[in-house]
């Protein structure tokens, strides 16, 4: 419908613009609306499993499935697949991958839901057609994220590796523009973890699964140009986007998303999940700046501790912790945030890691206490 990129980032400017007036009443779903919302989700309840459709549980693969491909406009890959898969390691990364589309599933499951639903806070004046654009997009975006998921827990029930089972989630968001900031921010961490993924999935010869998923970090790129573009950012970010390990994923997922205790198998995925830290004083230019952050205090001592910045394809920044309080049982610092001498644009990860000298985002998440703190600018 709207063919050309400028097109829809000024409708997505126009609808945000929007979106803040009075609601104007409700307006039944588009006829294309093929979604299928959750029986079980009210407002303010936690999202819950399976979608109407089944999901993730594909009972009836020759329709079901048709119906999930035609709304994600795609197929499921049909090449055979990888014969064998040599590492253990491996199976972590398709189980990550599965727990985090899965998550993603429910989000814009919930997105969909409250646009359609004229939810206070998601109500986009369509006059130029921007609601229904934004509709049909995140429609094909759901049933494509039902994909990634199926695939990563297809291959993990090739070989009888327990395909990951879903969570109940609650995202702290209650507007159109805060879920799409989340959903830019969650995006950028995957992007930015599959990058990790396919590298161990070099390092562990299980080569077969490398194209598939470079497809899918760029299918997720795609997603966020628009996300970008609908907080009126440049859509391309950075000529290098910010590296992540699964680590920080796996954690930013399950202290963001996901209700503790609701994951049945989540004890397979062999991966920490960190202390939180919080960014009390978030930066919102790429100046030179001093930023507060805390975490709840478990008795560790913060001496040998430092604060590190992963932004870009960079060498992690390492900066001292200054300032530091504790009071009921949360410490407070302060650090540098060397935005302008660095360029420190797009999504940065923030850690409080056990030494100073480190020289890959993974050696930063293998020393990582608390984290990440997922900074956004421009
Ligand atoms: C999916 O199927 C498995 C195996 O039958 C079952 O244990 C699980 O509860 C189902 N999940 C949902 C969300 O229905
Ligand atoms: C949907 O709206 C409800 C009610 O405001 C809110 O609690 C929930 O976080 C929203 N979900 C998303 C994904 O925006
Ligand atoms: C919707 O947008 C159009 C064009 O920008 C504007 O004229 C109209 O007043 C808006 N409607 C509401 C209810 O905000
Ligand atoms: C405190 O929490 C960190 C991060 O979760 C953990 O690595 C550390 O072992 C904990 N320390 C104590 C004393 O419990
Ligand atoms: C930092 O680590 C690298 C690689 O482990 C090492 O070569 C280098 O000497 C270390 N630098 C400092 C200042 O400790």
């Amino acid at each position: 419908m709207h063919s050309t990129f400028t097109t829809a980032a000024t409708i997505g400017l126009a609808c945000l613009s929007a979106v803040s007036a009075a609601p104007w009443g409700r307006t039944p779903p588009p006829s294309w609306y093929i979604a299928h919302p959750s029986p079980s989700t009210g407002p303010e309840e936690p999202f819950k499993f399976p979608l109407q459709n089944g999901f993730p549980n594909v009972t009836n693969p020759s329709s079901t499935l048709n119906v999930i491909e035609a709304q994600a406009h795609g197929t499921l890959p049909n090449a055979p697949p990888p014969p064998a898969i040599n590492s253990a390691n491996t199976f972590t990364s398709l189980r990550l991958i599965a727990f985090n589309e899965i998550t993603e599933v429910a989000f814009f499951t919930e997105l969909i839901d409250n646009i359609t639903s004229n939810v206070p806070g998601y109500e986009i004046n369509d006059s130029e057609g921007g609601r229904d654009f934004i509709l049909e997009t995140l429609t094909a975006v759901q049933a494509q994220e039902e994909l990634h998921a199926l695939f990563a827990n297809e291959v993990l029930a090739l070989f009888n590796a327990g395909p990951i089972q879903p969570c109940e989630y609650e995202f702290a968001v209650d507007t159109f523009e805060s879920a799409i900031a989340l959903a830019s921010t969650f995006t950028d961490v995957v992007l930015g973890t599959l990058g990790d993924v396919v590298g161990d999935f070099g390092a562990d010869g299980d080569t077969d699964l490398i194209r598939g998923v470079a497809s899918v970090i760029a299918q997720e790129g795609e997603q966020n140009g628009l996300y970008r573009a609908l907080q009126d950012k440049v859509p391309s970010a950075l000529p290098f986007l910010t590296a992540s390990t699964r680590e920080f994923a796996f954690s930013a997922l399950n202290q963001n998303f996901v209700v503790a205790g609701t994951c049945p198998n989540i004890n397979t995925i062999d991966l920490p999940i960190f202390g939180a830290l919080t960014v009390v004083t978030p930066p919102t230019t790429p100046t030179n700046q001093q930023v507060k952050f805390s975490f709840q205090s478990n008795g560790t001592s913060t001496s040998g501790l430092s604060l590190v910045y992963i932004n870009q394809q960079n060498l992690p920044i390492v900066e001292p912790l200054t300032d530091i309080s504790t009071e009921d049982g949360v410490v407070t610092f302060t650090a540098e945030f060397p935005g302008a001498t660095n360029l420190m644009n797009g999504l940065t990860i923030a850690a409080v890691a056990t030494g100073s000298n480190f020289t890959s985002a993974d050696e930063v998440a293998s020393a990582t206490l608390f984290g990440p703190g997922l900074i956004e600018i421009n």
